[in-house]
């Protein structure tokens, strides 16, 4: 059948998706209807524990009313207000509220639309900071193999992910620290692994190959995400800090995932003891919902900025839906409910239950690593000859068949359930995954 046929009516020839294979796709389509609490329903009926938050951005669960009803009235009250030379009280209410809760002295946000935004912004920021300083010299980024960072030119630039580099020219003065996955030395760790910390050395090779002072900004992820729940090893983040200090380079965390909750505390870098200098968020920020990135940046960072006169534009970046109502109050009314029902913590509380659960299956077949951090993990599988993905791809649809959404990056399963979920609810995640694994080849 011609994949532009009409499909119970539904014709699905026109979007082409994002990050999908969309002719797999359109032949055998995959589609959710309706969502509450931890659960999805697909379009034929069928309940779907939710394992993933959506795409890691459903902390709070399916279907918050308060959320919803916070954006019809702004939508009522007002719909859209101009950010440039323009303003509205709930943006800023939103900055003040997100200061609070941000990592020591990272007090001032700016707004953007996704984490791709976030990051594209955090990288002119840093640009810029450093030239109005007089330190215009500082042009290089340098980024971590395997880390995802969106998809903007900045953020594909420092991202370490082939696929997602191939395709296309990226920026020229962009340098990559190795990645982290030591299978070798840390195979099956729960928690940080042991082994690793040296490679965060590699900065002072790259600072001597390139020039310290030619690195405008160390770029990761607290813990990486999309390329396979990589924690930090014991000391890792530490010793980059260290050496950003030492260089005078900028140290951004990309907490597009690991923002509002994930890792146990609000911010993994609250969690893990490091403070960066910039930190980029999105998805959490209001409980996926609503579109919105938030750029969390040092207050001295920003200060620079303010030296000119007063009527001159300090930083020509922004978008025409930074700090849009709705998203702002989508945001407020998610922080009401993270705050209220202690949901920015409760992962620290889960992550025994969680890490046992997981763990649990590391003598299922085709598992060759398994790591945990929060309530994020990664269950690697064993590829098939000649045939990479095809397994995680299986183990993917297995599970959906019995009732539980897995993200399958490749042929590594990956799980951060919404932060409301419960114990039963996590045995449950991951019984299923062991059935579908003694089933698939
Ligand atoms: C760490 C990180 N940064 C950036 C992004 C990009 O976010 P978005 O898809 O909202 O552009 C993601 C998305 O998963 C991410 O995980």
């Amino acid at each position: 059948m011609p994949l532009d046929a009409p499909r119970n009516e539904l014709d699905l020839s026109a979007w082409w998706m994002p990050f999908t294979a969309n002719r797999q796709f359109k032949d055998a389509p995959r589609l959710f209807s309706h969502a509450a609490g931890m659960y999805y329903r697909t379009a034929d009926g069928r309940q779907v524990l939710d394992g993933t938050a959506g795409l890691w951005c459903v902390n709070a669960g399916h279907g918050r009313a308060e959320i919803a009803e916070a954006v019809h009235r702004q939508l009522m009250e007002l719909d859209y207000a101009p950010p440039f030379q323009m303003g509205h009280p709930g943006a800023f209410e939103l900055a003040a509220r997100l200061a609070k809760l941000a990592p020591a002295g990272l007090d001032r946000v700016f707004f953007a639309n996704s984490g791709s935004e976030s990051v594209d912004t955090a990288l002119k920021i840093a640009f810029a900071y450093h030239r109005a300083r007089g330190e215009g010299h500082r042009t290089r980024l340098i980024g971590r193999e395997r880390g995802y960072h969106g998809v903007g030119f900045g953020g594909v630039s420092v991202g370490g992910l082939v696929n997602n580099r191939r395709m296309f020219p990226t920026l020229p003065a962009v340098d990559h620290l190795s990645h982290t996955h030591q299978p070798a030395l840390n195979a099956f760790s729960v928690g940080q692994p042991e082994h690793g910390a040296d490679l965060a050395d590699e900065l002072e090779r790259l600072a001597a190959l390139h020039g310290g002072e030619t690195i405008a900004a160390v770029i990761v992820e607290p813990v990486a995400g999309s390329g396979g729940v990589l924690p930090p090893p014991k000391g890792y983040l530490e010793r980059l800090r260290a050496l950003c200090d030492k260089h005078g380079t900028l140290l951004i965390f990309d907490e597009v995932i690991t923002g509002f909750g994930r890792t146990g505390a609000p911010f993994a870098s609250q969690r893990l003891g490091v403070t960066p200098d910039i930190m980029t968020t999105a998805k959490g920020v209001t409980n996926g919902v609503v579109p919105m990135g938030a750029v969390f940046v040092k207050r001295q960072i920003h200060d620079a900025f303010m030296q000119g006169p007063p009527e001159a534009i300090e930083f020509f970046h922004g978008y025409t839906y930074s700090g849009h109502p709705v998203a702002c109050a989508a945001g407020l009314a998610t922080l009401e409910i993270y705050g209220r029902e202690g949901l920015l913590t409760r992962a620290l509380e889960l992550e025994g239950a969680f890490a046992e659960a997981i763990h649990a299956l590391r003598d299922a077949p085709h598992v060759t690593d398994i790591r945990n951090f929060g309530l994020m993990g990664a269950i690697d599988l064993a590829p098939r000859p000649g045939k990479p993905g095809g397994r995680g791809y299986d183990v993917l649809l297995g599970a959906l068949g019995r009732g539980a959404l897995v993200r399958a990056s490749g042929d590594t399963l990956a799980f951060s359930p919404p932060l409301i979920v419960s114990q039963a609810q996590i045995g449950e995640l991951f019984e299923t995954v062991r059935a579908v694994l003694a089933t698939v080849d």
